[in-house]
């Protein structure tokens, strides 16, 4: 029997080794690339020291190309457990110095183990992508790999928040285990994402496109919407996700942190009075309000490059974490369009499934008009956010600061689709349409008849403005449960929540809806 204490040098070596990855090479390689390595990654993203790596001696069994004489320890990425600001979280991150980081089964198993825990203890999974795809020499052996964490991907949504940031490569089919978590994090110059790479789409459609302009940080942050945050660096990044993760439940069951504030709760804001422009029809940026209502300013958020007519993030209230979704007057005038759906829809069912309740600070002209849109899908998009909206149980407060007109009066967060409690400043305007198109409706032939029809139409707008343009319609109806001096939105958003904490609200039971995808 050989003396402990050799077993530990021995234990000590393989450990050593383990943490050498693909080698002190291709670790410089890495950082010449500008990029850090999967364990660099790993102290950025969690607190320090509270990293424990659980499979680091596992090794792949494949025999085919030569791959019986390269074995190297972990094969390819890191897997364990670890602390954000002390709350558990599961981790995994893929080592490119290894095989390209490429996926083999045994690096899928890994990946599975700490997915099965993370559902069955209840924790998020944050996965660090920086891989070449499938392991080329193992074939449908890495196909299986991926599939079976798809899978768990899956079963895992709505259970625990799941997030990825993409470091690196991803490829292919692997993009599609990102592409079902809740939120994609990338960096420019480092990440890119694509289904078919530029060699394969030069083939088929002779376009000649660079990895970048393919599938990019900025691609995929500002046109396609697939990444929901873009960085410069990857310690920008990884630090994102510690503030993103401070917002979230660990799962569905629990309810998301309280923090301590220092802003008062009864804080009142005189800025207010003074954000509704005198025009109707000038923008305003919707950002001035969030964050005048929002415990320090401090607003998480989401797609910021992405459908900027709309606005989606996290912030806290009193301490408690909100998901806030908000017209913008100062993209578009606010209008709902199928990528300003699809993004609001996505975020909405996101709070709903993990408890987080929902602002929505509403100033909408309706749906963007014209064939793109029509042709687009419009009707099936927008039909996402309405029933994303329908179905949520969570507490759901409105603030209507302009304009509610049409369908999206309906839409965001009416008191008709359950929002708890509607509040509307005086500078309100809840109707079917814009005083201009309405009269233009109403009253053609008048004005047409009339000695002066410009005149005539102004009167009729002043009118329709007098009559409609104004929250008190809706607030004799019911519609509206008050309209409130916007100065004290935060402390009145405040006491709503608090009265709602115990709410409890079901959906009639189903296996599931059919949500119009
Ligand atoms: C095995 C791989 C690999 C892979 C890279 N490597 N990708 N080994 N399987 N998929 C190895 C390389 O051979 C190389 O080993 C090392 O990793 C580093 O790769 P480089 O090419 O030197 O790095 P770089 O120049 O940075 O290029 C990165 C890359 C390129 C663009 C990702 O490696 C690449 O195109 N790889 C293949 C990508 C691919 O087609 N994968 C399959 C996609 S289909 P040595 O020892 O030479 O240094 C797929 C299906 C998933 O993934 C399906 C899920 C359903």
């Amino acid at each position: 029997m050989p003396n402990p204490r050799q077993l530990l040098d021995d234990l000590h070596r393989r450990q050593a080794q383990a943490e050498q990855g693909g080698g002190a090479a291709r670790i410089a390689q890495q950082h010449t690339k500008g990029k850090l390595t999967a364990r660099e990654r790993l102290d950025l993203l969690l607190d320090e020291g509270s990293f424990v790596e659980l499979d680091r001696f596992v090794t792949h069994r494949s025999t085919d190309f030569g791959l019986a004489e390269q074995q190297i320890l972990g094969d390819g990425v890191v897997t364990g457990y670890g602390r954000i600001d002390g709350r558990l979280v599961y981790v995994f991150s893929q080592d490119f110095t290894v095989f390209g980081g490429s996926l083999s089964e045994t690096f899928a198993e890994k990946i599975c183990k700490i997915m099965d825990l993370a559902l069955r203890n209840g924790a998020p999974v944050i996965g660090l992508n920086d891989s070449g795809g499938a392991r080329i020499q193992e074939g449908v052996a890495s196909l299986g790999g991926y599939a079976d964490i798809f899978l768990r991907n899956t079963l895992a949504s709505g259970v625990v928040p799941q997030i990825s940031a993409v470091l690196g490569p991803c490829a292919g089919g692997a993009v599609y285990s990102p592409a079902i978590t809740d939120f994609i994090f990338m960096v420019r110059g480092v990440s890119y994402m694509f289904v078919t790479g530029p060699n394969v789409v030069k083939t088929v459609t002779h376009e000649e496109v660079t990895f970048e302009a393919l599938g990019g940080a900025d691609v995929h942050g500002e046109t396609s919407g697939i990444a929901h945050s873009v960085f410069d660096s990857e310690a920008e990044c990884l630090s994102a996700i510690r503030d993103l993760v401070g917002f979230l439940p660990s799962n569905n069951v629990d309810d998301p942190p309280l923090h301590t504030t220092s802003d008062p709760e009864d804080r009142r804001d005189e800025a207010l009075l003074d954000v509704i422009p005198d025009s109707a029809i000038t923008p305003y940026d919707m950002h001035t309000v969030i964050k005048s209502v929002v415990d320090e300013g401090r607003f998480h958020e989401i797609h910021v490059a992405f459908a900027g007519n709309i606005l989606v993030g996290f912030a806290r209230l009193g301490g408690k974490p909100v998901g806030i979704i908000a017209n913008q007057p100062a993209v578009l005038a606010g209008v709902l369009d199928i990528n300003a759906s699809v993004k609001a829809a996505r975020f909405i069912r996101f709070c709903d499934a993990f408890n987080i309740p929902l602002i929505t600070f509403v100033d909408v002209p309706g749906f963007l008009p014209g064939t793109a849109q029509e042709h687009g899908g419009i009707i099936r998009h927008g039909a996402k956010l309405l029933y994303a909206y329908c179905e949520a149980t969570v507490p759901k407060l409105t603030v209507i600061t302009r304009k509610a007109y049409g369908g999206a009066y309906d839409v965001m967060s009416s008191k008709h689709i359950r929002g708890d409690v509607n509040l509307a400043w005086p500078s309100a305007e809840i109707a079917v349409m814009g005083p201009k198109g309405a009269v233009e409706i109403l009253f053609k032939d008048e004005i047409a008849s009339a000695k002066d029809p410009a005149a005539e139409m102004q009167r009729r707008i002043d009118e329709y403005t007098r009559t409609f343009a104004n929250p008190y319609k809706a607030a004799a109806r019911g519609f509206i449960d008050d309209v409130i001096d916007p100065r004290d939105t935060r402390p009145r958003l405040i006491d709503a929540l608090r009265m709602l904490r115990t709410k409890r609200d079901k959906n009639p039971a189903k296996k599931h809806g059919s949500i119009p995808l």
